[in-house]
């Protein structure tokens, strides 16, 4: 089962990023973690600044990957884009947030990614990929 992480803006960061809010963990850590945690999983982990550069990776996966797991960051709120390559493609996609954006400013309760997502996890921290991953293992 071929899986990969998409992570969007700032979120290279994590670890010294706002650790209130995004906890004290790198990403890289965190990957590794997991990696162990699902040897079966054939898993990939991309991240990217860029807007057209996360488009080119989910038109690059979209067609031939069992699951994709994307924190778009806050493009979630802003990338019509981002939204239409979802739609587009045909890998089943969950978006995922670390943080609770509910409980933050009214601009991060709009996503353009959402409609087109298999679900959504939010809040739960970096488990929240946990989560996803559990999905995509127990569908498969
Ligand atoms: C985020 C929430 C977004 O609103 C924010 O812009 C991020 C991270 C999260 O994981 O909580 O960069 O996607």
């Amino acid at each position: 089962m071929k899986i990969i992480i998409i992570n969007g803006p700032n979120l290279n960061l994590l670890g010294t990023r706002e650790p209130e809010i995004y906890g004290k963990q790198t990403f890289q850590a965190y990957f590794e973690t997991l990696q162990g945690q699902y040897p079966q999983l054939n898993l990939e982990y991309y991240q990217n600044n860029s807007e057209g550069a996360l488009i080119d990776k989910l038109h690059q996966v979209g067609f031939s990957y069992d699951g994709i797991i994307l924190n778009g960051g806050a493009y979630t709120h802003t990338s019509v884009a981002i939204g239409d390559a979802l739609a587009a493609i045909n890998t089943p996609t969950v978006e995922v947030h670390i943080s609770n954006v509910y409980a933050r400013e009214s601009f991060r309760h709009h996503s353009y990614f959402s409609a087109h997502c298999a679900g959504i996890i939010v809040g739960m921290g970096l488990t929240g990929y946990e989560l996803a991953l559990n999905y995509f293992t127990k569908q498969g």
